[in-house]
């Protein structure tokens, strides 16, 4: 096993280390001269051109990659985009039909909740993509059009690679699905591709400057009993998945929120010592976004809560307010996530590790749930 970990502490320490592989391989073979081509999508076309509405089905950390790609997908093809846990989806009687494109997303590709769910979508019609990481996997088996992300093999129970490639498939699919459609302007398009052929080396990037300062953190945090995490936008996912890798891995009650929703009521939490991981959105991109996250960062620390920021790099404004800031490189709109998820993944891997934990084995989870 020790081989197999290739020097690595644990699969989770190589697998976030492989998280640039796992975004350059799932673009490789569909991007050129900033244009989309997915060949596993050649002669599809009729999937995407004859719907109304898309929704996302999906369980666990796969589910928050597509409340992501929720937002680029909606701006790219101008196609509403429901993101539902796929047991939730079923017993609901959900409104869909042959104007559906049913996405599905796992890792594994043997889910039993994102399984049936997607053989209940097609017996009523729906159109079926799979995003999938395995390759000849049960669930791509069962849909009409299959994107493989191509992360590698994945051996540590919580998903951390997986989920990066996870995001760079369904932005695939959404260029591909906005071109198909004639929704999105090719010079557009291609600004996209060039932000997702950026992505490996940032990433690569962040882990070289900022992870030994997480692990730091992470560190002196060990006796930790709850961690909160805001965001907003495409941030607010990443709040969420934040949460679930440190109850995932290090057992500590942790909950994402939605900035905007703070005063609404999660600010009752906020006592002295609180720790916070504030995601700041770019203020280049959104001036009055950026402004609503410093103003939330300042009302938490008025309450006595400890914030750390995952902030751009060249963002002044968040320096005075914050407790400690983690600084990712500069990304065009919609891409942040790729970038503000890394140091969140080594936090949870740092905070487990401090607690003597094993990483890649927590207790009571298994990495493919093949019951419902
Ligand atoms: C399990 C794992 C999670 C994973 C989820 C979905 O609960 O513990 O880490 O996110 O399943 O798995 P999938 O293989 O469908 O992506």
């Amino acid at each position: 096993a020790a081989a197999e970990k290739g020097g690595w502490s644990s699969f989770m320490a190589k697998e976030v280390s492989e998280e640039p592989d796992a975004v350059a391989n799932t673009l490789r073979g569909r991007v050129r001269d900033g244009e989309v081509v997915i060949p596993e999508l050649d002669g599809l076309d009729d999937l995407f051109l004859g719907i109304s509405r898309i929704i996302v089905i999906a369980c666990g950390t796969a589910a928050y990659a597509g409340q992501v790609g929720k937002y680029a997908i909606e701006q790219w093809t101008r196609i509403p985009v429901d993101v539902e846990l796929a047991h939730e989806f079923r017993y609901r009687d959900p409104v869909i039909g042959t104007d559906t494109l049913v996405v599905s997303i796992s890792q594994s590709g043997e889910t039993m909740d994102t399984l049936m769910a997607v053989k209940y979508a097609r017996e009523r019609g729906a159109k079926t993509l799979s995003i999938c990481n395995t390759q000849g996997a049960t669930i791509p088996r069962e849909s009409d059009a299959i994107v493989y992300t191509h992360a590698g093999p994945e051996v540590a129970v919580a998903s951390t690679k997986a989920f990066v490639a996870q995001i760079t498939a369904l932005y695939l699919m959404g260029l591909h699905i906005g071109r198909v459609r004639g929704a999105i302007a090719p010079a557009d398009a291609a600004d996209h591709v060039r932000e997702l052929e950026a992505i490996p080396g940032k990433i690569a990037q962040i882990l070289e400057r900022e992870q030994p300062r997480v692990e730091q953190f992470a560190h002196w945090m060990a006796d930790t009993r709850s961690v909160l995490f805001l965001g907003r936008h495409v941030g607010y996912p990443i709040a969420l998945e934040g949460a679930l890798k440190l109850k995932e891995l290090a057992y500590i009650h942790a909950e994402g929120f939605a900035a905007g929703e703070l005063k609404h009521g999660p600010i009752a939490l906020i006592e002295p010592g609180q720790p916070v991981f504030v995601i700041v959105p770019s203020p280049r991109k959104s001036a009055e976004m950026h402004k609503k996250v410093i103003s939330s960062i300042e009302e938490i620390r008025a309450r006595g809560a400890r914030v750390i920021a995952i902030a751009e790099e060249g963002d002044a404004a968040v320096l005075p307010k914050a407790d400690e800031v983690l600084r990712i490189p500069l990304a065009g709109p919609f891409f942040e996530p790729l970038l503000a998820v890394v140091p969140l993944h080594i936090f949870a891997m740092g905070l487990a590790t401090a607690k003597g934990l094993d990483v890649d084995q927590p207790r009571n989870l298994a990495k493919s749930v093949t019951v419902e």
